[in-house]
């Protein structure tokens, strides 16, 4: 591999520069992206090896990122489970029929990912194929509460009222859903690294909205299967936005990389995860907005309370919004180099 910056710093080993990659860093702030939408829906660039490969691509042939992320949806196993779904223009994804009750826990299937989600297993392939070693490729997963919460809301949700309210009522088919979403993101998760991933996220994205005690209740038994099924193959990176107060149990459930949001700052954040952990973080992205200065001086402040300690990966608290100018995002991960490799 020509570029080891990002599992050196996963393994918290000494890098020559401080790592980064973002996340959505391949999507509709790229013109490119935003082409190949105009003539594919996302299910489809998902579901077609090709297509989903060539869109990881996009963000390694422009912006200086030490890591490709697969170009992929977390609700893509939700399908075979039984959950059909579609994204549906500004509204984001719709289930066709979400979980109402328990009874319809019960009626989801099992899958062998290795057949139901071939296609992706064949787009990590083609990417490593093109890659060519240049730098390595994430694979990723929801993690057993975040995808619960869409299999039960049907789509995005601000308060997770239906989400908690079946939670907090059957608890005891709560906890099925979860085992089988585990299950299954395990299994995938696998199958990932079998086709050839360097490393995996697993994405807890809504998980802040619990309390500490209902995260060690409802959510952390079940995550830390995903991470067990793993073991040591591959580095781990455990990701949630509004976990602030939840960092602890985050790093108990698992990661070698914990990742951290904006809302705090970053060696607070390491501090309560442990300096025995990763961190990977934590730039708002709406500072890359605009303007540069105010970007450029966040990123001074964020390397200057990491202070050069191993085990650092620069990256956007959650994913780069659309309306983000390409340039920004340039000019940004050429400046955590520069800037990171000044302070060594
Ligand atoms: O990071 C990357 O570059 C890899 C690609 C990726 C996508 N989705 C593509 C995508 C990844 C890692 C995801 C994960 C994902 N999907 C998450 C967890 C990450 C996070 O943001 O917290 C979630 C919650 C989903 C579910 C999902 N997919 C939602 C809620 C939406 C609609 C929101 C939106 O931004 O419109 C999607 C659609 C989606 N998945 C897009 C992309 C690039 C939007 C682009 C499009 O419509 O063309």
């Amino acid at each position: 591999m020509a570029n080891l910056r990002f599992l050196e710093a996963c393994r918290r080993q000494p890098v020559d520069a401080t790592p980064v990659w973002f996340m959505r860093q391949a999507g509709r702030y790229m013109a490119e992206y935003r082409a190949l939408r105009e003539e594919h829906s996302l299910l489809e660039i998902c579901r077609t090896p090709e297509l989903a490969a060539e869109v990881t691509l996009q963000p390694i042939r422009r912006i200086e990122v030490d890591a490709a992320i697969l170009f992929s949806d977390l609700l893509l196993p939700l399908e075979p489970m039984g959950l059909p779904f579609d994204f549906v223009k500004g509204e984001g994804p719709q289930l066709e029929r979400p979980i109402g009750s328990p009874a319809d826990i019960d009626r989801l299937r099992t899958f062998e990912p290795r057949a139901a989600l071939a296609p992706v297993l064949d787009a990590i392939k083609l990417v490593q194929r093109e890659l060519a070693g240049r730098v390595p490729l994430i694979g990723f997963v929801g993690a057993p509460f975040t995808l619960a919460s869409y299999a039960i809301e049907g789509g995005h949700s601000s308060n997770f009222a239906r989400t908690k309210a079946l939670m907090y009522g059957h608890p005891e088919a709560w906890h099925r859903l979860s085992e089988r979403l585990a299950a299954a993101a395990a299994e995938y998760l696998v199958a990932q690294i079998e086709a050839g991933v360097d490393a995996v996220q697993i994405f807890d994205s809504w998980v802040g909205v619990l309390s500490q005690a209902d995260y060690r209740e409802f959510a952390l038994p079940h995550t830390r299967r995903i991470f067990d099924a793993v073991g040591r193959r591959v580095p781990t990176i455990h990701f949630g936005t509004g976990t602030a107060v939840i960092l602890g149990e985050l790093r108990e459930a698992g990661g070698d990389v914990i990742g951290v949001d904006w809302r705090i700052p970053i060696d607070v954040a390491w501090e309560r995860i442990g300096l025995d952990r990763g961190v990977q973080g934590n730039l708002d992205p709406t500072v890359l907005l605009g303007p540069t200065e105010r970007m450029f001086s966040q990123v001074d402040d964020i390397l200057a309370r990491v202070g050069g300690r191993p085990g650092h990966v620069f990256n956007l608290g959650h994913g780069i919004l659309p309306m983000t100018p390409v340039e920004h995002v340039q000019m940004l991960a050429q400046y955590v180099h520069s800037a990171s490799r000044r302070a060594r």
